[in-house]
């Protein structure tokens, strides 16, 4: 059996803004960004939610269906977000699981791809220990200069998935092609909470990207376009996806990869694998046994093509109809209310419903405070 991912949940913000409200206030036309970029909503994260709070959300989903969270040898937590350069994410999210105390955390960055790079640093790990299980969490809330480009992208979620050596719903394969090249695309030094970028640049090298990655994939391997079934692409904004799969694999799936995370926003690290449960969420056919193509690209840059198995047992892993009550449920919050959440200035932390049990309180002497709440 191929190790891989045993469990898989996603969380994202109880707050999102409707593009047709950007669209207006950036006097664009809406049809430029649902059908443009392929994008209708974006989540908004308000003082009280963090990449912290939705990883935990994410996690606690995934853990459920762990017999044994003693099992768990090493929390990895992906992001690009990250508010803190010297303590992990992860030590908070650890102390809210209660994981055991001998459990290794650390983060993990290299802008979108970390997630992809925990999942095979993990799969590693679990061949060699097999009775282990790593808990990953890709976690990162994207901000861009208000009317920038970029804007209508923004967005945020957390995924959490458990790589064990009996994988309930997806198989890792030992293939993959990798691509690494230096450049100036999209980066956010660390005295900035806003992304910097150079969008036809990025769009140009993550569609290269794709090329090199998928070509290398097949050599390696030995398979051809025709054994893969159905394929998940990095999805900074639909079309993006949309036309990396058109110039490579030509996957008749693809629409069914995107539908959360064209009401999410990009949520880069967690986005390769929300389209990966959008998938096994809305294909009405069975999966078991389809190879799934999966293309995680990092600006930066790191890119790669790898592909799994998806399990005989995927289905009852799955919580759709969870998955799909969390997005419905969520709140569409005004104009000059995003306004004010993005600049950031509004500290009101009690304000704003929270999306698990677990917010933000207050940053107190540069110190975050998270508490349970009762939902
Ligand atoms: N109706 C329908 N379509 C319309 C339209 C209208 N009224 N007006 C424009 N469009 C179409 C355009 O024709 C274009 O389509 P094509 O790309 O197929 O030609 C599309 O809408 C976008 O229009 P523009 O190219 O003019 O849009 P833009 O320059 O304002 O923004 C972008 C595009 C540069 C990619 C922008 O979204 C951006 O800067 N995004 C941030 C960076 C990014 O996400 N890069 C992706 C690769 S990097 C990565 O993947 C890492 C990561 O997560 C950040």
């Amino acid at each position: 059996m191929l190790p891989g991912i045993d469990a898989i949940a996603f969380s994202t913000s109880k707050y999102f803004l409707n593009l047709e409200m950007l669209a207006e206030h950036r006097n664009v036309t809406y049809a430029k960004y649902y059908s443009g970029i392929g994008q209708t909503r974006m989540s908004v994260f308000p003082p009280n939610e963090d990449i912290v709070t939705v990883g935990i959300e994410a996690a606690r989903k995934a853990m459920v269906f762990v017999e044994d969270k003693n099992d768990v040898d090493i929390l990895i937590f992906a992001t690009e977000s990250s508010f803190d350069l010297s303590k992990s994410a992860g030590i908070y999210v650890h102390n809210f699981l209660k994981l055991k105390e001998d459990c290794r955390v650390f983060d993990l960055k290299q802008a979108c791809y970390s997630a992809t790079a925990a999942l095979q640093l993990a799969k590693s790990y679990v061949m060699e220990n097999p009775r282990s299980k790593v808990l990953v969490v890709g976690s990162d809330i994207i901000r861009y200069p208000p009317g920038s480009s970029g804007e209508p992208t923004q967005g945020g979620a957390a995924v959490a998935f458990v790589v064990s050596q009996n994988p309930r719903i997806l198989g890792i394969e030992p293939y993959f092609g990798v691509h690494t090249y230096d450049i100036m695309d999209f980066w956010r030094p660390a005295y900035l909470n806003e992304a910097l970028f150079d969008g036809k640049l990025s769009a140009y090298n993550y569609l290269k990207s794709t090329d090199i990655c998928v070509e290398r994939y097949f050599k390696n391997s030995n398979l051809e376009i025709s054994d893969i079934n159905h394929a998940c692409f990095h999805a900074p904004f639909g079309k993006m996806a949309i036309k990396a799969n058109n110039q490579s694999l030509k996957c008749e799936s693809i629409d069914q990869t995107l539908i959360y995370n064209s009401i999410i926003g990009n949520s880069c690290s967690a986005s390769l694998f929300i389209c990966f449960i959008s998938l096994l969420d809305h294909l009405k056919s069975d999966l078991t046994g389809n190879r799934i193509g999966f293309f995680s690209y990092g600006s930066g840059s790191v890119a790669e093509f790898f592909s799994g198995i998806v399990s005989a047992d995927y289905r009852k892993m799955m919580s759709t109809a969870d998955n799909q009550a969390m997005i419905s449920d969520r709140f569409e919050i005004s104009f000059p209310e995003y306004e004010l959440i993005s600049g950031n200035a509004l500290h009101d932390f009690d304000r704003y419903k929270n999306i698990g049990s677990v917010t933000l309180a207050g940053i107190d002497h540069n110190k975050r405070d998270y508490r349970t709440v009762s939902l």
